[in-house]
């Protein structure tokens, strides 16, 4: 169905769509890359070119010309018709992504496999828009698609069940780690992930501890390669805010994802993060970064907090079936670089453990946010692990 003899299409050349086809074709793909906008493909093409020629020099590959001769560009949609697996990673807004869909399918042979890059809209509704909705389903790359080893491989509620492994197969062949994800807001790193963020952030708007403090715990008590006030600054806050509000939305308004007005207002101000040169931090060359408070005691207890409600999260998410437990700890370790899957540290940390603490939390807030996952609870009253000791 889908093999290294598959042409593949990228529609979108943008920071996704353009590493997409690189990953295509350093695969082994024909790959022809389509965008509306003649600049943006220009600009794609050049960066392609560029990064091959410069693997080469650094002796990551040998094949540069070759590569970059089974790379095609597009200024139509009708560039695409040969395509047997076409990937749309256009701007996130469903009534376009649907147009477009609907265009290309009229392109395309009849059993040429269309995949969507959304990070939060329904693969179901794109779907919808397909006479043959059973050859669509969501393929998420995460950013920078090169880089980045974890591939969300989304079945919508029509998807015919064979493309799924087949699916998961070239994303295999293509060097990616590939998961399978139901179709709901966020998939899973973008749901799982949310109260690295949002915690974070409640845990300094209630004054418990300042951005850099809370930064200083999760890096160097937690582990993690980046706190998340750096973090959400590095990804913009047009996009971080942007994707908490459609998952708080998404959720039918569930407060366990509710967005938080520090973050609205900084967006409000045109603050992005590092991209704008402010944030929660300030960039500018002659600012000086906030110290921390390197008070251990703190320390644990912002890490304990932030991290109870994002294991919380993983174990809804398993007792919702939105994914395997394999495929849980797989995507936070590969798609946003977690040094340890949640599900495992939860058994490491004991289910009772962190069930102890989030039922503190929700004594202490009587907020919905706080609710423990029947299966948190289930495995912390039972004593049980997730995972085999090793
Ligand atoms: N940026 C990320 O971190 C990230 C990660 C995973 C998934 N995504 C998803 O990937 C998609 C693309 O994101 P991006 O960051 O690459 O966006 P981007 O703005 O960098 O690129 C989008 C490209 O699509 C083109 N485009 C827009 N409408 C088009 C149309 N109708 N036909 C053809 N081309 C069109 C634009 O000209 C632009 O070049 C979105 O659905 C986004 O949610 C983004």
């Amino acid at each position: 169905m889908l093999d290294k003899n598959t042409i593949v299409g990228v529609i979108g050349s943008g920071a996704m769509g353009a590493g997409i086809a690189q990953v295509a074709v350093m695969a082994g793909h024909k790959v022809v890359l389509y965008d509306n906008n003649a600049a943006a493909l220009d600009k794609a093409k050049g960066n392609l070119i560029l990064t091959l020629q410069k693997l080469q020099e650094k002796g990551k590959i040998n094949d540069a010309a070759a590569i970059t001769a089974r790379m095609n560009f597009a200024a139509e949609l009708s560039g695409l018709a040969e395509c047997q697996l076409v990937i749309e990673a256009i701007v996130e807004k469903l009534e376009i992504k649907k147009a477009v869909f609907a265009e290309v399918e009229k392109l395309v042979a009849p059993d040429c496999v269309l995949a969507s890059n959304t990070s939060s809209l329904s693969i179901t509704s794109i779907a919808a828009a397909c006479t043959k909705a059973d050859r669509v389903l969501g393929l998420h790359f995460f950013n920078p698609a090169p880089l980045m080893a974890l591939v969300e491989v989304i079945p919508a509620v029509q998807t015919a069940p064979e493309l799924v492994p087949a699916a998961k197969q070239l994303m295999q062949q293509w060097g990616k780690v590939p998961v399978i994800a139901k179709d709901t807001p966020g998939f899973i790193v973008n749901r799982v992930a949310r109260p690295f963020y949002g915690e974070a952030i409640r845990i300094y708007e209630e004054g418990i501890a300042d951005m850099a403090t809370i930064d200083w715990a999760m890096t160097e008590i937690g582990g993690f390669k980046m706190g998340p006030f750096t973090l959400m600054d590095y990804i913009g806050h047009d996009v971080n805010y942007v994707v908490t509000e459609t998952v708080f939305q998404s959720f039918f308004y569930d407060p366990r994802y509710k967005p938080s007005f520090s973050q609205k207002r900084l967006l409000e101000a045109g603050w992005l993060g590092r991209k704008s040169g402010r944030g929660f931090y300030n960039y500018a060359a002659d600012a000086t970064m906030p110290e921390s408070n390197k008070d251990t005691v703190l320390g644990y207890r912002i890490v304990e907090r932030i991290l109870v409600m994002l294991i919380n999260e993983a174990v809804e998410a398993l007792h919702l079936n939105i994914a395997s437990a394999e495929d849980l700890e797989l995507a936070m370790t590969k798609g946003v670089n977690y040094p340890k899957g949640l599900l495992h540290w939860c058994d490491e940390w004991t289910a009772d453990k962190c069930l102890a603490i989030l039922d503190s939390l929700y004594h202490e807030y009587h907020e919905d946010r706080y609710r423990a996952s029947a299966l948190l609870r289930k495995k912390g009253t039972e004593r049980e692990r997730f995972f085999p000791a090793q």
